[in-house]
C-alpha cells in the first residue's frame, strides 16, 4: 500500500489582515492549501488579491493573524531563531524584478547566500559554477547584471535561489516583465529544475499561460480566498467561477472570437470543448456525415495544458438536425455550450 504523501506546505485557516487608517483590510481570508512534493503550484489573481502575501505567509516573512502554516512538516510557532533561520534557507524565492546586486558580478550574486556558510572560497566558487552553469549561464559568471537580458537577470536570481539547496522554489511574477519568448525558456528551465531535482515550486502570477505551460495544480485567489482550485486541465476544461472563465478565455483568445462573432448576423453558434485523446476534426465530421447539419468552424484552437490536448472550437450549424447533432457531440464526451440560438418554429 502506497502512503499518502505528506504535503510539503500546509495552510490551515489563514487569515492575514493589516490595519489601515481606521479600518482593517483582510488579506488573506481564511485560506487552506495543502501542495504535495515534487508539485508546481500555480496559484493565480488579479493585482491585491493576495497572492504575494500568501506567498509571504509560506516563507515566514508574514506571521499570520490567525491559522496554521506548516512547512517541511514544522509550524512557524515552533520554531526557536535557529531553526527558524535554518528553515528560511529551505524555500528560495525569485521575484519580477529580479533583485541583484549590481556592484558585484554574476558569480558574486549567486555566491552571495553562501558566504555563511562553512565553505572555502574555492568551494562557494565551484558551487556557484555549477548553479551557472545549471541555469545554462556559467560563460556569463564574471559579468555584471546590468550587461544581461531580463531573462539571463531572471536565471542569475534562480541560480542565486537554489544556492542553499531549497525544497521549494517561490515564484512571485518572476516571468511578468519578460516578453513572452524569453517567458517559455524561463518556465521551461523551472519545469526542468523541477524535474531534475525534484523541486517543489511555488508559482505566482496573473498570467494564465503561466498557468497552462507547466503548472500541476492551480488555485485562483479573489479578494484574499481562493475561490477554486485543482488539477490544471480539470479546471481548465470545467471552470466554477466567473473569474477563472475570465482567466482561461484569454488564454485562448476565445472571448476576443466570441465578440467579433456574436456581431455577425450568425444564428446557431455552439462552444465546443474537447479534451484528452478526442481530435476535434474528427468527431465534428463524423457528426457531419450522420446527421442532416452543416457545421461551419469559425474558431479552432487546440493547446498542450498538463500534458492534455484541450481544444476549443466555434461551430455555427445549420440544417434539420441541429439538437440531434449536438446530443451526438455531448455523447462522444464533449462539452458543448449555446453561445446563440435562433428559435426555430418548427422544430
Ligand atoms: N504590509 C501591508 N500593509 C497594508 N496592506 C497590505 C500590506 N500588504 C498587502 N496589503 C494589502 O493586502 C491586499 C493583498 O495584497 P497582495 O498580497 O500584495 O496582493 P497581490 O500580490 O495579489 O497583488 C491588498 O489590498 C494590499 O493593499
Ligand atoms: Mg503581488
Amino acid at each position: 500500500m502506497e502512503a499518502k504523501k505528506r504535503p510539503v506546505i500546509e495552510l490551515q485557516d489563514t487569515v492575514v489582515t493589516f490595519k489601515r487608517n481606521q479600518g482593517t483590510i483582510t488579506a488573506l481570508d481564511h485560506v487552506s492549501l495543502a501542495i504535495e512534493p515534487g508539485e508546481i503550484y500555480g496559484i493565480i489573481g488579479y493585482s491585491g488579491a493576495g497572492k504575494s502575501t500568501l506567498i509571504r505567509v509560506i516563507n515566514h516573512l508574514q506571521v499570520p493573524t490567525s491559522g496554521k502554516v506548516i512547512v517541511n512538516g514544522q509550524a512557524l510557532d515552533d520554531l526557536d531563531q535557529r531553526q527558524f533561520q535554518k528553515a528560511r534557507k529551505k524555500i528560495g524565492m525569485i521575484f519580477q524584478h529580479f533583485n541583484l546586486m549590481n556592484s558585484r558580478t554574476v558569480l558574486n550574486n549567486v555566491e552571495f547566500p553562501l558566504l555563511g556558510e562553512k565553505l572555502s572560497k574555492t568551494e562557494r566558487r565551484e558551487k556557484a559554477l555549477a548553479l551557472l552553469k545549471l541555469v545554462e549561464l556559467e560563460e556569463l559568471a564574471e559579468a555584471f547584471p546590468d550587461q544581461l537580458s531580463g531573462g539571463q537577470k531572471q536565471r542569475v536570481a534562480i541560480a542565486r535561489a537554489l544556492a542553499n539547496n531549497p525544497d521549494i522554489l517561490v515564484s512571485d511574477e518572476a516571468t511578468s516583465a519578460l516578453d513572452p519568448k524569453t517567458t517559455l525558456s524561463i518556465l521551461k528551465l523551472l519545469q526542468s529544475l523541477n524535474q531534475q531535482l525534484g523541486l517543489t515550486i511555488v508559482l505566482i502570477t496573473h498570467e494564465i499561460q503561466v498557468i497552462q505551460t507547466i503548472c500541476h495544480r492551480v488555485a485562483v485567489m479573489e479578494a484574499g480566498q481562493i475561490i477554486e482550485q485543482g488539477k490544471v486541465a480539470e479546471v481548465f476544461m470545467r471552470p466554477k467561477k466567473q473569474l477563472t472563465r475570465e482567466f482561461i478565455d484569454t488564454s485562448i483568445n476565445v472571448q476576443e472570437a466570441l465578440n467579433r462573432i456574436r456581431q455577425s448576423n450568425l444564428q446557431d453558434l455552439y462552444l465546443l470543448k474537447f479534451i484528452g485523446e478526442t481530435t476535434n476534426q474528427a468527431v465534428v465530421t463524423e457528426m457531419a456525415q450522420k446527421f442532416q447539419v452543416a457545421a461551419n468552424i469559425l474558431f479552432a484552437n487546440v493547446d498542450q495544458v498538463d500534458h492534455l490536448t484541450v481544444g476549443i472550437m466555434i461551430l455555427n450549424l445549420s440544417g434539420s438536425e441541429v439538437s440531434a447533432s449536438v446530443e451526438y457531440l455531448r455523447q462522444q464526451g464533449v462539452e458543448v455550450e449555446v453561445i446563440k440560438k435562433e428559435v426555430h418554429s418548427h422544430e
